[in-house]
């Protein structure tokens, strides 16, 4: 059963970059964005050649990987061009006071 969980202050999160955050309960960290006031949490492995993401940059909710360029729509994890072929998985994001929390 999913649960909410506190990963970081609303604060901690700059816009148009990436910040890796541990969720309780899960193996590996999950990137966090933040994209013109939108948060968005995905996988933090690019399923091209497993880049974390959390060094990515992303603009309008579109993430640019750090190591080849793939991007991605943030919102779906769909990929949106020839240098990724996989979906990057995404979880949903909320904001309780200053806190960013991610439902997994
Ligand atoms: S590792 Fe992300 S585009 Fe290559």
């Amino acid at each position: 059963m999913s649960k909410w969980h506190t990963v970081a202050s609303v604060d901690s999160v700059v816009d148009g970059k990436g910040i890796s955050v541990t969720v309780p309960g899960r193996r590996k960290p999950l990137a966090l964005f933040k994209s013109a006031g939108h948060f968005y949490a995905v996988n933090n492995e690019c399923p091209h050649a497993y880049a974390p993401l959390s060094g990515s940059s992303i603009t309008n909710g579109i993430i640019t990987c750090c190591w080849h360029g793939a991007k991605f729509d943030a919102r779906t994890g769909k990929p949106l061009d020839t240098a990724a072929y996989s979906d990057l998985a995404t979880f949903p994001v909320r904001l309780s006071g200053n806190d960013v929390q991610i439902e997994f």
